[in-house]
């Protein structure tokens, strides 16, 4: 036991730079969208299975059943003197458009009646992914979201230019999971298929199969997953229940190419294949399982009911503000106990409180920005 864990903690500890990415020379090394944040060890823990599979996740249409607006039409993008230059269609119905480049927000474009519609990402980094939504409204909520983009990325001739998921590769990551219920880092409700990754390794948009949970869309993003480490979504106590696991997942597909459903094969297994790495990432990091994004106590119930299928309880809409791995409860203790909690401090999104290392860090969380 003692053996396995040194081995896991080994692994975790060397960063998987860009499995999935191609690299632009001359550019600097992405970011971690936190920050400076040191992910601690992360033992594994005891382990009880999860209730159900996790299906393949649809976003074609919002939390209350409506289509969601469509990927904005005619996406662009040139590299030149440093910055990316992003230009969009307009898309009927679209107020406002949304980019992010590995969860960093790069713009929110509002509609005004501009004679086109462009963006300016004057910090871009070294296989960066770009995703584009369109909004409804400026809620940046579920029901405004639109469906995302694949992810773009700037190609050898300075254009930017669609990435496809790579079908069967296979690589272990840290699986740690959360339970947190209300918009995620997308504006996508957190729900049973939808996951955080770390967009520099597995960008938003691609779909890929979890061994004893199933399939994950990446719609969200959490400040200890870092590097080679996912959190899964899983109701209540389901969370707690998984803890801290390693697992190889498999990329099944993308929002262009969903999986199928099936049971994947892959064709290849790259588990840890470790590059140089560290120097690549300028975090630091610390992380810890799972806080993914929730913000906003409020819509608790309504997701709670369209999400698990199989097993809600009432419980649920109490435990909005904490965290799955740590699920104490939403006292506003801050100790070691209680790190990887989270905590809103407004019910619409104006605040988010996270205990990091046994203090309460708060999180800009306004309406443009959502972070976790
Ligand atoms: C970006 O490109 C659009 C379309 O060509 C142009 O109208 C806009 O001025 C450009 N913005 C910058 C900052 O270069
Ligand atoms: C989105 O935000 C609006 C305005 O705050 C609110 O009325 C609506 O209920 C929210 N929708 C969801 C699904 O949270
Ligand atoms: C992932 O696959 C590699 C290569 O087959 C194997 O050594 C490793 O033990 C696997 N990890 C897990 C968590 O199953
Ligand atoms: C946690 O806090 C202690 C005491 O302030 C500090 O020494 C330590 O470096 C911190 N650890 C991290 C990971 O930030």
């Amino acid at each position: 036991m003692r053996l396995s864990l040194a081995i896991y903690a080994a692994f975790a500890s060397v960063a998987m730079s860009y499995p999935l990415a191609k690299r632009q020379s001359g550019l600097p090394a992405c970011a971690f969208w936190g920050g400076d944040i040191t992910v601690p060890d992360r033992p594994v823990t005891s382990f009880i299975a999860p209730y159900q599979q996790s299906p393949v996740l649809s976003i074609a249409k919002n939390t209350l059943g409506a289509a969601r607006l469509p990927v904005p039409p005619n996406i662009a993008g040139t590299y030149s003197g440093g910055s990316v230059n992003i230009t969009l269609g307009r898309e009927t119905g679209a107020a406002a458009y949304r980019i992010w480049r590995d969860a960093n927000a790069v713009a929110w474009v509002s509609d005004w009646g501009q004679p086109s519609l462009s963006a300016v990402d004057s910090a871009p980094c070294d296989g960066g992914f770009y995703t584009i939504v369109a909004m409804q409204d400026s809620n940046s909520n579920d029901t405004s979201m639109g469906v995302m983009s694949l992810p773009y990325q700037i190609q050898s001739n300075g254009q930017l230019g669609t990435y496809s998921a790579p079908v069967g590769k296979t690589f272990q990551v840290r699986v740690t999971s959360y339970n947190n219920l209300g918009p995620t880092a997308t504006g996508y409700n957190a729900q049973l298929g939808g996951c955080a990754v770390d967009p520099r390794v597995i960008p938003w948009g691609t779909y890929f199969y979890v061994p004893d949970y199933g399939y994950c869309l990446a719609t969200d993003i959490g400040t200890w997953i870092q590097d080679n480490a996912v959190d899964i979504w899983l109701p209540d106590e389901q969370a707690g229940n998984w803890g801290v696991q390693y697992r190889n997942i498999t990329i099944v597909g993308d929002l262009a190419n969903p999986p199928s459903g099936s049971t994947p094969t892959s064709t290849t297994t790259t588990s840890t294949s470790k590059s140089s790495s560290s120097s690549t990432q300028t975090t630091t990091t610390t992380t810890t399982s799972s806080k993914t994004t929730t913000t906003s106590s409020s819509k608790t119930t309504t997701k709670a009911s369209t999400t698990s299928a199989t097993k809600t309880t009432t419980k649920a809409s109490s435990t909005t503000t904490t965290t799955s791995q740590s699920p104490t409860s939403t006292s506003t203790a801050c100790t070691s106990a209680n790190n990887g909690q989270s905590l809103c401090t407004a019910s619409g999104s104006s605040g988010y409180k996270e205990c990091v290392n046994n203090t309460w860090v708060s999180f800009q969380c306004g309406t443009g920005t959502i972070l976790s």
